[in-house]
């Protein structure tokens, strides 16, 4: 089947949560429709660009098999969609489903509103889980802003700042809140049009409810008060069912859990979204209180139009979970169906160091093993395809870096002297690879790959334990597309380059991203020289 949605980009103002801005919407709503479509299905996308900027459309966690340009990260896999431009995204998903999103991959953009749920059905996925709910809807969940974020990226950047985040001014569920205007003089807040996020249940019924994290910056813990959540996917992967009372989700991931509306004290209930201030640089001067709600209602009436209005609740947040003091994700280690990794040693061992530096000039940037990403002047991906290796080759690093392993110091791959924009590390062919991440830095990064679900074989604190490499658990540990890497600490994934393309892995917080926390993994290059890109493509970096 093919499935064809048209997406339009424009700028609207509008008040999310009462707080009056400019925001980047698509087919002037926010957050973007729904996309929905079975695995084997032919997806089309058409993108305009009514915008004042430059725009790409990503769907996060596709593999885009043979498909890499159609991957939507601007500069890596394509050009940008130029103001009163058009670009059509092409592909099938042939082998994956579960909860994705999608979101611009241009700049800080989708911090402004250019994000939407995407939902992937499969025969595979019902037989296993099908039977455990009768209702299925997407919760996105966010940290929120009051101003348009490349404003926030001057001041971020700005000498002396030390690297503290920008905190957020609120959080959204489903892209509303409630903000109290008491809090602010400012006249551009209009509380009396600010709703809270109603959830209509049916009593008795069991809701799956896919939580995906869009936000910039914070790390949410998503909870319904009185309700336990049974987890049953992360990231598009089953999880064999693990029940929790507050689900931790940091930005770009997933979770499915399962609710029953089988309460019988009350019929209404808070629905939380607490935004973890653990990882906040700085108080925020008006918010006090990070906990975002929305509202459950037990009603047959699904016209939630009606309950929006001042709609609250009185039942009390769960007791039994401390307030967070780590950004640790979710230990699943039991998915379903099973997939053992694929080697107990991989064959190819890269260490990344990942750091924020503090230069003379006190300009705060990201490093990835000593380079700082910003956009090339065109596409990588484009200059691989016509291969236009001369601006590539002094940068791609061939595959020889197994001697890494037991080496200690910090920066031993790829030191290239400062300020180099594009790291790109070469995986000529078909191998398991292993990724080592340090954070050497003060603040948890959530790392996303591209192209790939990785395993996680292991994470901690500290130094990684050379000596352990090879006595991981590698039968049936999480396979998912972001995983945190906390402060001082260091994660291990592996996945199988069996995906040709030039692919990122970066954090997904959007300030550490736009500062350079970015490198690219280019993938069998023989095979991208056999792509078929349309003409489109091309045409958006030759204009
Ligand atoms: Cu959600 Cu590089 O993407």
């Amino acid at each position: 089947t093919t499935r064809e949605f048209n997406l339009t980009i424009s700028e609207v103002v509008g008040w999310p949560d009462g707080y009056n801005r400019t925001l980047t919407v698509i087919n002037g709503q926010f957050p973007g429709p729904l996309i929905e479509v079975n695995m084997g299905d032919r997806l089309i996308v058409n993108v305009q660009n009514n915008g004042a900027n430059m725009t790409t459309i990503h769907f996060h966690g596709m593999y885009q098999n043979k498909t890499n340009f159609m991957d939507g990260t601007y500069m890596i896999s394509q050009c940008g969609i130029p103001p009163g431009g058009s670009f059509t995204y092409n592909f099938t998903v042939p082998d994956q489903y579960g909860t994705y999103w999608y979101h611009s991959h241009y700049r800080t953009q989708y911090m402004d509103g250019v994000i939407g749920p995407f939902v992937i059905h499969s025969q595979e996925e019902d037989d296993l889980i099908g039977d455990m709910y009768d209702y299925d809807q997407v919760v996105l969940v966010s940290d929120w802003y009051h101003g348009i974020a490349v404003g926030y990226m001057s001041e971020y950047l700005a000498p002396n700042n030390e690297n503290a985040e920008p905190v957020p001014d609120n959080g959204l569920i489903n892209g509303a809140a409630y903000f109290d205007c008491s809090l602010t003089p400012d006249d551009t807040c209009y509380q009396q049009d600010a709703n809270r996020t109603v959830f209509a249940f049916e009593r008795d019924k069991t809701y799956r409810l896919r939580v995906i994290n869009t936000g910039a910056f914070a790390e949410i813990n998503f909870s319904v008060d009185e309700h336990p959540l049974t987890l049953v996917e992360g990231d598009g992967t089953l999880i064999q069912p693990t029940t929790l009372h507050k689900l931790k989700v940091a930005v770009a991931q997933r979770y499915s859990v399962l609710v029953t509306a089988n309460v019988t004290t009350t019929d209404t209930f808070w629905v939380r979204a607490e935004l973890d201030e653990y990882c906040f640089a700085a108080e925020n001067p008006i918010l006090t209180d990070y906990s975002i709600n929305g509202v459950l209602v037990y009603t047959n009436d699904t016209d939630v139009a009606a309950y929006s209005n001042n709609m609250s609740a009185e039942t009390q947040s769960w007791g039994d979970v401390a307030a967070n003091v780590q950004c640790l994700d979710l230990n699943n280690t039991s998915i379903e169906p099973m997939i053992v990794t694929p080697a107990a040693e991989a064959t190819v061992f890269y260490r990344i160091d990942s750091s924020f530096q503090i230069w003379d000039y006190a300009i705060d940037l990201a490093y990835m093993n000593g380079t700082t990403w910003s956009p090339a002047s065109s596409s990588i991906l484009y200059q691989a395809y016509n291969m236009l290796a001369p601006s590539l080759s002094s940068t791609v690093e061939d595959n020889n870096s197994t001697q890494l392993l037991n080496t200690t110091g910090p920066l031993a791959l790829g030191v290239f002297g400062g300020n180099q924009d594009q790291y790109i590390v070469n995986v000529p062919d078909y191998e398991v690879v292993d990724i080592l991440i340090n954070n050497l830095d003060d603040g948890a990064h959530p790392f996303h790959l591209h192209g790939y679900k990785f395993w996680v074989i292991g994470s901690g604190y500290g130094t990684f334990p050379y000596n352990d490499y090879g006595k991981f658990n590698t039968t049936n540990p999480m396979r998912r597309d972001t995983v945190t890497v906390v402060a001082y600490g260091w994660v291990l994934i592996r996945f199988v380059a069996d995906n040709a393309g030039v692919w990122p892995l970066h954090c997904h917080i959007t300030w550490h991203l736009e500062a350079g926390l970015l490198m690219q993994f280019q993938v069998q290059p023989k095979k991208i020289a056999a792509f078929e890109p349309p003409a489109a493509w091309a045409q958006l970096c030759e204009a």
